[in-house]
């Protein structure tokens, strides 16, 4: 990940420069750009962002970068600068460019525009290369900001803070389960609280056991290897809210469906169906690292879901923690076993407010693609409509389902409290029905079936594991604690 490093003036070795020009911007086109004034004009002009590269010397190269703000939504023109951050970093790393130096002479550009352009320069240097022989080329070792206009060095920092948690959930997702079972990933989760600064608690098989978690425990069966259920906390001194925010996190570590096993092309990229752990721990380093003042507590109940000779079967009726009874009719309707043995335990808080991460259902997938995520819940409306600017703003979107009773009466078993699947159709919805059965306090549940895993290179978001509710609890968690 290139290192952002804020100075005030561009040295004269520079040997790549890239001057951000805002073509809304008033001011009258800088000195060091005087050449290119009547070039620079009719550019200006043009609709679009636009990626200018001149070679001045056998060392100097200067790309030129017009931003222009769209008549789409802010949200939208916020994200295609993002996309510009990475396009701009393609062209360095082209030119094999190590330190690379940004300035807007123009002055044209807020924060949150420049922060956006180098967040995306960041995102797009992400690669998941630590398995092949060969590496891909990424040079650009430094990004230095220079000039009167530079974002904060706080802001610079915690941006930094944001991306590297961002890329480590997307390791944690492209980490096959050969090397990421549920005990590794307990020990990859103490590691990253040691680093960041939330601590962290692994309760093995036996607390698991002693804590009747039989969701967790029945998923577990038909594996070789023990669940874990970890907890992470990140409590400052003084924090603004006297109750807990709590994240939860499905981690399955992979999800083969069990005995009602996934067929064709349905299994391979379940690796990435603990992407909601990912998120909940990349939260909890992001927080932890910015020194966030709110406390925040991060629940993960982790296995395999696999085939194995004790396996659950369709028809096995378990008893979860909190006592519900529950008849499984489909083995690969897993995750909400787990998740519902966490949300009860997370009760003992009495937190203000619960948010599950989950790649809980197909169905959500199918609804938003992977351009977004599903989400419904309990919380007060003005709650969900903060979280869906939030989502806006770093561009993980957020659409609301309903969530009408009649989904819970799907639910209704004739030998247990509960069934784990509804009927063929609101997919997303029952699932979350059947997990609101184990809250009794505010709750959002996101399903991100859908954006947790994409095939093809998008933007910033690279094929794989894309770290997906990392940036969206971050600024909205950040949001709570400067109420
Ligand atoms: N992990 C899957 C959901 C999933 C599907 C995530 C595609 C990402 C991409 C989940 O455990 C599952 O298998 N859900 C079933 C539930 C059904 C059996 C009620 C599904 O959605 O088909
Ligand atoms: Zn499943
Ligand atoms: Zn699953």
């Amino acid at each position: 990940m290139p290192n952002l490093k804020s100075t005030l003036k561009t040295p004269e070795s520079a040997a790549h420069i890239c001057y951000i020009l805002n073509a809304n911007a008033k001011g009258s086109i800088s000195k060091e750009l005087k050449k290119y004034k009547n070039y620079l004009r009719t550019k200006m002009k043009s609709e679009k962002h636009q990626l200018l590269r001149f070679v001045e010397s056998d060392v100097h190269i200067v790309v030129l970068l017009i931003v222009k703000e769209t008549k789409k939504s802010h949200s939208a023109y916020i994200d295609s600068l993002r996309k510009l951050g990475v396009q701009l970093l393609q062209k360095f790393n082209n030119e094999k460019a190590v330190d690379v130096y940004l300035t807007n002479p123009d002055e044209g550009m807020s924060e949150p525009e420049y922060l956006s352009i180098l967040e995306g320069m960041i995102l797009g240097s992400y690669q998941f290369d630590k398995y092949k022989s060969k590496k891909e080329v990424e040079t650009v070792k430094n990004i230095h900001i220079t000039g009167n206009n530079r974002p904060k060095s706080a802001s610079l920092k915690e941006l930094s803070a944001v991306c590297q948690a961002t890329m480590t959930a997307r390791d944690l997702v492209n980490e096959p389960v050969i090397t990421l079972n549920a005990p590794q990933l307990g020990r990859e989760i103490v590691k990253l609280g040691k680093k960041t600064g939330f601590t962290t608690k692994i309760y093995n098989k036996a607390d698991i056991v002693r804590m009747k978690m039989g969701g967790l425990l029945g998923v577990n069966q038909g594996s070789i290897d023990p669940p874990i259920f970890a907890v992470m906390e990140w409590k400052p001194p003084k924090s603004k809210n006297k109750n807990p925010y709590i994240l939860v996190g499905k981690g399955v570590v992979y999800d083969t469906g069990g005995n009602n096993i996934k067929i064709g092309t349905y299994m391979p990229t379940m690796k990435s169906d603990m992407g909601g752990a990912a998120a909940v721990i990349g939260t909890m380093m992001a927080v932890s690292s910015a020194k966030l003042p709110i406390h925040v507590i991060g629940l993960v109940p982790s296995t395999d879901n696999r085939i194995g000779l004790n396996a659950l079967v369709p028809d096995d009726i378990i008893t979860m923690h909190d006592g519900t009874t529950v008849e499984v009719l489909n083995t690969d309707a897993e995750g909400r076993l787990i998740l519902g043995d966490a949300l009860s335990f997370a009760k003992k808080y009495k937190p203000e407010l619960v948010i599950d991460l989950a790649t809980l259902t197909g169905a959500a997938a199918a609804i938003t693609g992977s351009f977004g995520s599903a989400f419904m819940g309990t919380a007060h409306d003005d709650v969900k409509n903060q979280l869906k600017e939030s989502g806006d703003l770093v561009y993980e979107r957020l659409a609301e389902m309903p969530f009408w009773d009649e989904y819970e009466d799907l639910l209704k078993s004739n030998v247990a409290d509960l069934k784990n699947i509804g009927g063929p159709t609101g997919g997303a919805m029952t699932a979350g029905k059947f997990l609101q059965h184990f809250t009794d306090y505010p709750w959002i549940h996101i399903d991100i079936a859908g954006p947790a895993f994409i095939d093809k290179t998008m933007g910033y978001r690279k094929a794989g594991g894309t770290g997906v509710g990392v940036r969206l609890l971050f600024h909205f968690l950040k949001s709570k604690s400067v109420k």
